[in-house]
Parts: C-alpha cells; sequence; structure tokens
C-alpha cells in the first residue's frame, strides 16, 4: 500500500451538494457503521465527542506497522529513515489542511494537551524561562486571561489554573439566552489589561459558530493573544487559521475520522520558536549539560519523547479523507443535517433545545433537554434502538449551570449520516416522555 499522500485544498472543492446517495456510500468505507445495536442498525450520533474511521486509516496506520514502524528523527536505518518521512508529511497533510507552515504543527496527545501546552509555556516564561525572546509571555498581577462562558472544560480550566500560577485575573465572556456570546459585554472585557483570549470556534453544547474575525479585531486592539478551541470547527467546516489571524489552534485526530491519541496544536512560527518549552526530555534539545539544555526550534522543541508515529500518519490519511470529499461540502451537509435535528426537535413537546433555533446558522449538532426526563435516561432509551448519543454536561458544566440544567442530551452528526438518522432519532425522541410516563 501506498504511504499517506497530499490532496490539494479543500477549500477548492466545488462539486455538487452532497446528499443521502452519496453519503451510503461514504458510509460503505466505515466498516464500524455496518454493525446492528439491540437489534436496530447503529445510528451513530456522536460524532462530536469521537468519529468513527474510514478503511483508509485504518489501514494507513497498519500499513505503517507492518512495513516503516521505526522511532523517528533519531536512527540511521532504513525504517527509521522510512518512519521519519512519512511521519513529517503527515505533518506537512495536516498543515496545508488548515492552511498554516509545517513547522508551525505540533503534535499532542489531544487539543486538551496542545491547550494546556500554551497555557504553561506562558507559565514557566512568567517564572522566568526563554531569556528575554519570552518576556512577552510573561503574566502576573495586573493581566487577564479571558475566555468564554460556553468553553470547553478543556479551553478553561488551564487559563484558570494559568490564572492561579501566575497571579493573573480570569474573567469570561458571557453567553445570551440564545447561546450567543454577548459581543456588547466582549468589548468591554477585552481591554488593555487582556494578555490572552481564548475561545471555541464552534461549541460543542451550542452548536453556535462564533464570530472569530469581531473577537480577534478586539484583541488585535489590546496587543492579546488569540488561543482558538477548533475541536468543533476544523472537522465540519473549511478552517484556514492564517485568514482567522489566530496566534494559536488546538483539534483533536479523534474527532476527524483520525485515531485517538493524536491532536494538533497550530501556532506562529514566530512565537513558537520564542516560548520555553512545556514537556521537556529527549528529542527536542540541541546541546545537553549536567547543568542546563538548549532547545531545538519548533516543531521539535514542543514534542518530546517518542512522538505518535502511527497516529499522525494515519491523521493524515483521515485529512485526505476529508479534503477528498470537500470540507465545503461537508459543512453545507452538516448545516442541512443540524436544521433538520433542530427543527425536528423544538417540535417535539416537553422537549428544549439549548442555542440557536431553527433557522438560525449552526454545526449539525443539537443538545436538548426532556422535561421530566433525566438525559442519561433519555440515552438509554435511545441506546434500546441502536441509536447512539452522548448525555450528561460534556465537559461544559459552567454552561449548563448558565442555561439553568444540569445535563443534556446531545445528538451530533457527521459526514457520514443521512438524513434518515436524524429522522430516527426524531421518532425516537418523541415517544421518550410517554414511555418514562411523564407524558400521554
Ligand atoms: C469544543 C471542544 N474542545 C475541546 C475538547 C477536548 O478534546 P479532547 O478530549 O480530544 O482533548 C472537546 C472534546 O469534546 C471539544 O468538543
Amino acid at each position: 500500500m501506498a504511504p499517506v499522500v497530499s490532496t490539494p485544498s479543500t477549500l477548492q472543492h466545488a462539486a455538487a451538494a452532497m446528499d443521502n446517495a452519496e453519503v451510503l456510500r461514504i458510509r460503505n468505507d466505515f466498516p464500524i457503521l455496518g454493525q446492528e445495536v439491540n437489534g436496530h442498525p447503529l445510528v451513530y450520533l456522536d460524532s462530536g465527542a469521537t468519529s468513527q474511521n474510514p478503511a483508509s486509516v485504518l489501514e494507513a496506520e497498519q500499513e505503517f506497522y507492518e512495513q516503516r514502524n521505526a522511532a523517528v528523527h533519531r536512527g540511521a536505518h532504513y525504517l527509521a529513515v522510512e518512519a521519519t518521512e512519512v511521519f513529517e508529511a503527515a505533518r506537512g497533510i495536516v498543515a496545508r489542511f488548515v492552511g498554516a507552515r509545517g513547522d508551525e504543527i505540533i503534535w499532542t496527545s489531544n487539543a486538551t494537551e496542545a491547550i494546556n501546552l500554551v497555557s504553561y509555556a506562558f507559565s514557566n516564561a512568567s517564572a522566568g524561562r526563554g531569556g528575554a525572546a519570552a518576556e512577552r509571555f510573561r503574566l502576573g498581577p495586573g493581566d487577564e486571561i479571558v475566555a468564554t462562558e460556553m468553553e470547553h472544560h478543556a479551553n478553561l480550566i488551564p487559563w484558570q489554573e494559568l490564572a492561579f500560577r501566575t497571579g493573573a485575573t480570569f474573567r469570561y465572556i458571557p453567553v445570551d439566552d440564545d447561546g450567543a456570546l454577548r459581543l456588547e459585554e466582549a468589548a468591554r472585557i477585552i481591554g488593555p489589561r487582556t494578555r490572552i483570549l481564548a475561545f471555541t470556534h464552534a461549541s460543542n453544547v451550542l452548536g453556535t459558530i462564533n464570530p472569530v474575525d469581531t473577537l480577534v479585531a478586539m484583541a488585535r486592539e489590546h496587543d492579546a493573544f488569540v488561543v482558538l478551541d477548533a475541536c468543533q470547527s476544523v472537522p465540519h467546516l473549511p478552517v484556514d487559521v492564517k485568514a482567522l489571524d489566530v496566534d494559536f489552534a488546538a483539534f483533536s485526530g479523534h474527532k476527524m475520522l483520525g485515531p485517538t491519541g493524536v491532536g494538533v496544536l497550530y501556532g506562529k512560527a514566530g512565537l513558537l520558536n520564542a516560548m520555553p518549552p512545556f514537556l521537556t526530555g529527549g528529542s527536542m534539545i540541541t546541546t545537553v549539560t549536567m547543568e542546563q539544555a538548549e532547545y531545538l526550534p519548533a516543531p521539535q522543541r514542543f514534542e518530546a519523547g517518542t512522538q505518535k508515529i502511527s497516529q499522525a500518519v494515519a491523521l493524515a490519511a483521515a485529512v485526505d479523507y476529508l479534503a477528498e470529499t470537500g470540507m465545503d461540502r461537508i459543512h453545507a451537509w452538516e448545516a442541512h443535517l443540524g436544521q433538520r435535528l433542530v427543527a425536528g426537535l423544538e417540535a417535539i413537546e416537553g422537549v428544549r433545545v439549548v442555542g440557536p433555533g431553527a433557522g438560525i446558522e449552526r454545526i449539525g449538532l443539537a443538545a436538548f433537554d426532556v422535561d421530566g426526563v433525566h438525559s442519561h435516561d433519555v440515552g438509554q432509551f435511545l441506546d434500546d434502538q441502536g441509536i447512539a448519543v452522548r448525555v450528561g454536561h460534556h465537559c461544559a458544566q459552567p454552561l449548563h449551570r448558565r442555561l439553568g440544567l444540569v445535563s443534556t442530551t446531545r445528538a451530533s452528526t457527521y459526514l457520514y449520516n443521512t438524513t434518515e438518522d436524524v429522522d430516527a432519532l426524531l421518532d425516537a425522541v418523541a415517544g421518550v416522555r410517554r414511555f418514562f410516563g411523564v407524558a400521554k
């Protein structure tokens, strides 16, 4: 089997819109989706948590282990050279997918680690590491870090912790009742003291797509760094980090048809090369004495120890798959599914959808509350019919508190979901309250 290959930018894809017939063909590429669960064909509506893998991704990982497995960047033998080549080619493929340069892409274990990497680099700089070059990353009392009320814990707690470690103040932009950021509040909160603005591109609960341009402009006015949580955007819509002009962006392989265990941090090269490292050890140094070490430039500077090599190679195969399908087409299809979901759920008595209402832009997911029935019961009821959804607070407890809820049920779509999948969920949800005896 050939190693991973690059494909042209998805942004130029101009083919016809996706439809159910194409989705059914796509679905054939995903071995796991062909099974039955509890006597029903599996309806997988939990891709917002973890997506499924096409055969090409599974094969890429297997091919790596069968043909090329070795540690990268340090061997002088054939397999080590092969492994290094496909590992670095994978970096290039992922970089092009988001409009970045190869040396601006850092492999991490997941998005959570990517965001922590940035947070700890700022901490280390604040503790005096990194010399004069890292001065711009130093935080202290009087400085402010701003996030939003709709963040996943992965883009919230690392900033709270950074504030605790440095004495900076943590602040947040509130959301309105429809799940949009209150931009007039953002304009008040983001000011001369703001050093970091961290926010999600698309909410994993509300489905809201945030106005990156507006928020970046507010940050730039005050020379603040911008960290974008792109976990729910890079897998589902065309994203160009340069066009967005963010300083850092994080996403996870397993949410975009790739394997678990690999995530990505994008950072502007000038920033990455000035930042002190997060994890330290082998493979990220130039010279080491018994007293100290000198570090390589990015990306190796942030890739201590043996890397997630097969996972990176498989993630590149996932990116190839997405690029061939076309991110603009995937986005349009999922927007269609998302609207169908919201309109259908809103029409069911006793169901409250959180986030933008029907007709307002959102990604292809919807989280909802069923009056009188706990989300875990809703999830169990749906699972009995072969429908996989996520239940709970979706790692967004403050947002749920803001919405006056403890938990919700979330259905999230991807390129392998048909309108029939959405309708199966809607039919099932329509029967939940009767089943649990809270409606006639
Ligand atoms: C918006 C958002 N941010 C961050 C994460 C964390 O991703 P991971 O658990 O892969 O690090 C998720 C995962 O659900 C997410 O949806």
